[in-house]
């Protein structure tokens, strides 16, 4: 059975697969298309409403070490993905990845774990969007939504944000119409949002009080998160008197501020919509991150600086500075953007999702219906209005943080498996081209594994029990339905039957 359960895709399958007619996507996308599409993921929610959260709870100014810290472990794990992207070009990223390297099993796991990653994520995103757009409404339009249809948060009685499950509807009949329309759309909607966060550095950069940025570690502080299980895992696991601030604080609040840079693995998700995604793949990886790194790090220094630390707001930081600092022209500005800003986020992240669910259906791990591409579009209309109503269903009842945290365990898991895979298919497979090449493997892909790991471990506990039931509950489904259904599986056993009987005239 174990042979089974780690049974390999061939990595030419893989690539053969993309070429059936009616299970295939159109490929059309360049480089700048998918650098564009990183930094129209990766901006979102982590920057423009975690900062004030982190940065007062957590880790005060040096929010943005924490920053520094999440991208090196973000670098780290982009620089496995970006092998992986180049060596197996295909649709379903760290899913299709370890398919080819580790097995199905544990590629079922990464893809339980990818669809938990960007549904939540999707959610999450809705949701911060929601909280903008209304204020907006409110105070430009002088709308006010009922409090029953403006979300869970401060919710009395029944809470449903009507604002988040609308745009995540929407964004789904988008991607159905296809690829080149969500391309361009996101274009527009990125240049807004980098203008919006230069604005931030620039005009910000001016009105900086660096009487604000001390102390720029705060000491550590018994912390204030309530039951243990709130409390990072590596505090209870080493009996450590859990607390907030400090140097541990700096890792906490990476932890947290990680969610910032999800979305741009979600690159590597459209390897097979690329023209060239040997040479591209990489390049759009790494240059969205990097460009996103960077400018983190100059938002996060900057807001601090304008702010002490214990009066950011923990809804709309950036904004709240500005006003905070006598500028509220500026922070209509930025809430405009952030506005527009996260519908690109939502966007990619519900594309990312269509994508792996399509992936593992192709493979018979999920129903092979929900495989056929639109004949007219060429797009998985079928995941993606299936995945689209239950997202937004989701983003309707939900409330942020929790849900940051759970889609950051998952995403530094799949890291996990990504890097361990990078290793294993070096040894497997020497001979596969590989345009890009990880350096000093096997030491990079290590590091990256520990990186990760490190991060979870700072996560609360209570988060890696929800994570926990989560892949639980995909581990049954796989027994039930996916080993049994899985293409692989038949292929092996339909030449097995072969051997054994040949067909009737055959006389090899
Ligand atoms: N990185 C994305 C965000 O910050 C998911 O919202």
């Amino acid at each position: 059975m174990s042979s089974t359960l780690f049974r390999t895709k061939k990595v030419e399958q893989s690539i053969l697969d993309t070429e059936e007619p009616e299970h295939a996507l159109k490929k059309s996308l360049s480089a700048l298309d998918l650098t564009v599409f990183g930094v129209g993921v990766i901006i979102g929610t982590g920057i423009f409403v975690l900062t004030g959260a982190v940065a007062r709870d957590a880790a005060g100014p040096a929010v943005s070490l924490s920053f520094v810290v999440a991208g090196v472990v973000c670098a780290l794990a982009a620089l496995c993905y970006a092998e992986f992207a180049s060596t197996v070009p295909v649709a379903g990223s760290a899913y299709t990845f370890s398919y080819a390297s580790i097995g199905e099993l544990p590629a079922w796991i990464i893809g339980w774990d990818l669809v938990l990653e960007f549904a939540l994520g999707t959610a999450v995103v809705a949701v911060g969007w929601s909280g903008y757009f209304r204020s907006f409404l409110a105070d430009n339009i002088g709308w006010h939504i009922p409090a029953a249809l403006a979300g869970r948060e401060g919710a009395d009685g029944f809470g449903f944000d009507i604002c988040a499950a609308f745009l995540v509807l929407v964004l789904t009949g988008i991607l159905v119409l296809g690829m080149k329309l969500s391309a361009r759309v996101t274009q527009v909607v990125v240049a807004i949002k980098l203008t919006v966060v230069l604005i931030v550095i620039i005009a910000g950069a001016f009105v900086v009080n660096s009487a604000n940025y001390s102390p720029f570690i705060p000491p550590s502080a018994p912390t204030s998160a309530g039951t243990s299980l709130k409390t990072p895992l590596i505090q209870l696991m080493f009996g450590w008197a859990p607390s907030d601030f400090g140097v541990m604080g700096i890792f906490t609040g990476a932890s947290i501020v990680f969610f910032a840079f999800i979305g741009f693995d979600v690159v590597a998700t459209a390897a097979e919509e690329t023209r060239n995604p040997q040479r591209d793949m990489p390049r759009g990886i790494i240059g969205s991150l990097f460009i996103c790194t960077v400018l983190y790090v100059a938002v996060s220094i900057v807001v601090t600086g304008m702010q002490k630390y214990k009066s950011l707001s923990v809804e709309a930081p950036l904004a709240e500075a500005f006003k905070a600092t006598g500028h509220p022209w500026y922070a209509g500005l930025i809430s405009f953007g952030a506005t527009i800003g996260l519908i690109t986020v939502c966007m990619i992240l519900l594309l990312g999702q269509t994508r792996v669910f399509f992936a593992m259906s192709r493979d018979g791990l999920l129903p092979r219906f929900f495989s056929r591409t639109h004949p007219r579009f060429r797009t998985p209309y079928r995941p993606t209005i299936l995945l689209g109503v239950i997202i937004a269903i989701v983003s309707g009842f939900t409330s942020l943080r929790t849900l940051g945290e759970l889609v950051n365990i998952g995403t530094l898991f799949a890291f996990v498996i990504v890097a361990v895979s990078v290793i294993i298919l070096r040894r497997t497979r020497p001979d596969l081209p590989r345009a890009f090449r990880t350096p000093w493997v096997p030491v990079l892909p290590i590091l990256s594994v520990c990186a990760s790991l490190w991060l979870m471990l700072n996560l609360p506990a209570e988060t890696w029990i929800r994570f926990a039931v989560w892949m639980a509950v995909g581990i049954v489904v796989y027994f039930l339905y996916g080993r049994s259904h899985s293409r692989l599986g038949r292929h092996e056993e339909t030449t097995a039957e072969e051997i054994e009987h040949p067909p009737h005239g055959d006389t090899a």
